[in-house]
């Protein structure tokens, strides 16, 4: 029996093109794992009434770790429309099976690293003061609150009179308290002491281990005074334990556009649920977006891990696949060095700084030319040929380490 089992959800899309990918890469460290698969997504939902069934909570409950492709999920009106005929009109209502996921089990710490690969043609370029360009290199890790704040689902459109009348005891919900059931939305933003303390000590813990010399916490203290108030003031009782370590306070709206102007001083980035969600993708713009940005859903016992972007439809037809397989790729790297397979971990990092460094094969969002059809004949290398090409490299470093030669010249 293989010392892992690895719980794959290629879900929706383009998620079955680069998962299949990603379990290339893992066979070829010879990561010691036995895979098995798991419905998730759009087609669950329409064929089950449930986008998340209860065989792949089971799977995930047994073996604790999970490698998650993409889903496709749409607004409520569209997804009744699409469900089976039978199942129609028998209560079932859609939830996002990634945020279901992530409550059920407790995945409350989500880690979104962003750091720039040298040679990647999407790295942001700044304009430097003598008139010329330089490049920073971006090396920011995001930890987001993953099972609270605005994303609790605590939330209505017309509101149930006694929700109402608690409102109404609050003195600045008077210039609502008119406004009828059917105009008005209400979502709740909740955030637990204990909730808000775990992140941030997640945060810190992380800056320690892989020097990182600052810790900001990205939220809104001036505005949401409660919740952001109490991110903030569990990130100053963290810092005291972790003395090294700075602690810089930002707001999520200067911080997106501070991010562009120096965003090589950012170390650990922290924040709670929406806030996290909008700063990593920000910061993951800087190092080559969707195709580069990764990410870790790590609970106590059970952790998942899935590239940032989603199903992609409008590529997902395309033979051969176009997408660029690199997040999802850097995921499986995130799985392993969670399992403390640190070597193997490094070996395909650095595999795939190399090809990204040689430039000599690029999907197409790394050639800056559109999506389609097309790209293959414009030179853009297919999801599979830039696999095979971080395979090359996992060969070339595999032989030279059985060569005898020394880490630092593979
Ligand atoms: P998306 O992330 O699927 O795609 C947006 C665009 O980014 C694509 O059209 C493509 O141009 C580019 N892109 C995405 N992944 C890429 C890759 N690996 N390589 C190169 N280019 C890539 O977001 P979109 O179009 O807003 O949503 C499509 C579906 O995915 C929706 O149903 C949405 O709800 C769902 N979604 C799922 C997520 C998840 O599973 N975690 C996250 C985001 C969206
Ligand atoms: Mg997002």
């Amino acid at each position: 029996m293989a010392k892992w089992t690895v719980v794959t959800m290629p879900g929706d899309g383009i998620g079955n093109q680069v998962l299949p990918e990603a379990l290339r890469i893992l066979k070829a460290v010879e990561f010691d794992a036995d895979y098995v698969h798991a419905d998730i997504g759009w087609d669950c939902w329409c064929r089950e009434g449930n986008a998340l069934p209860d065989r792949t909570v089971e799977l995930l409950a047994k073996h604790k770790l999970g490698l998650f492709g993409a889903i496709t999920s749409k607004p409520k009106k569209e997804a009744e429309a699409e469900l089976k005929l039978e199942l129609k009109g028998k209560g079932f209502s859609y939830f996002s099976p990634i945020v279901t996921m992530r409550q059920k089990f407790h995945l409350d710490t989500c880690i979104r690293p962003c750091i720039s690969f040298p040679g990647n043609p999407l790295n942001f370029i700044r304009k430097s003061s003598n008139g010329g360009y330089d490049e920073p290199y971006v090396n920011v890790v995001v930890f987001r609150q993953n099972t609270e704040g605005l994303y609790a689902g605590v939330e209505w459109t017309n509101p149930p009179e006694q929700v109402r009348t608690a409102l109404a005891t609050h003195s600045k919900f008077k210039p609502f308290a008119k406004t009828p059931g059917s105009d008005l939305a209400i979502s709740v933003r909740i955030i637990t002491r204990k909730a808000a303390r775990k992140i941030c000590k997640a945060a810190f813990d992380w800056a320690k281990k892989y020097g990182y010399k600052s810790v900001t916490i990205c939220e809104k203290p001036n505005v949401l005074r409660e919740t952001s108030g109490m991110m903030e003031e569990e990130a100053r009782a963290v810092a005291k334990e972790y003395p090294g370590i700075a602690l810089w306070s930002t707001n999520i709206d200067a911080q997106t556009m501070w991010l562009t102007k120096n965003p090589e001083e950012y170390g650990v980035v922290v924040a709670s649920n929406l806030f996290g969600d909008v700063i990593s993708d920000a910061f993951a713009g800087l190092i080559g977006g969707l195709g580069f940005a990764a990410s870790g859903n790590i609970g106590d016992e059970v952790a998942v891990f899935e590239p940032t972007h989603g199903s992609a439809p409008k590529y997902a037809a395309l033979n051969p696949p176009i997408v660029n397989p690199i997040a999802m790729f850097l995921s499986a790297v995130m799985m392993l060095e969670h399992v403390g397979e640190i070597e193997k971990a490094r070996r395909i990092r650095e595999a795939i700084a190399a090809v990204v460094k040689e430039g000599a094969v690029r999907t197409y969002d790394m050639m800056r030319i559109p999506g389609g059809a097309m790209a293959i004949s414009q030179g853009a290398a297919s999801t599979t040929e830039m696999t095979n090409a971080i395979l090359a490299k996992l060969e070339t470093s595999r032989e030279l380490v059985g060569a005898g030669l020394s880490r630092e010249r593979v």
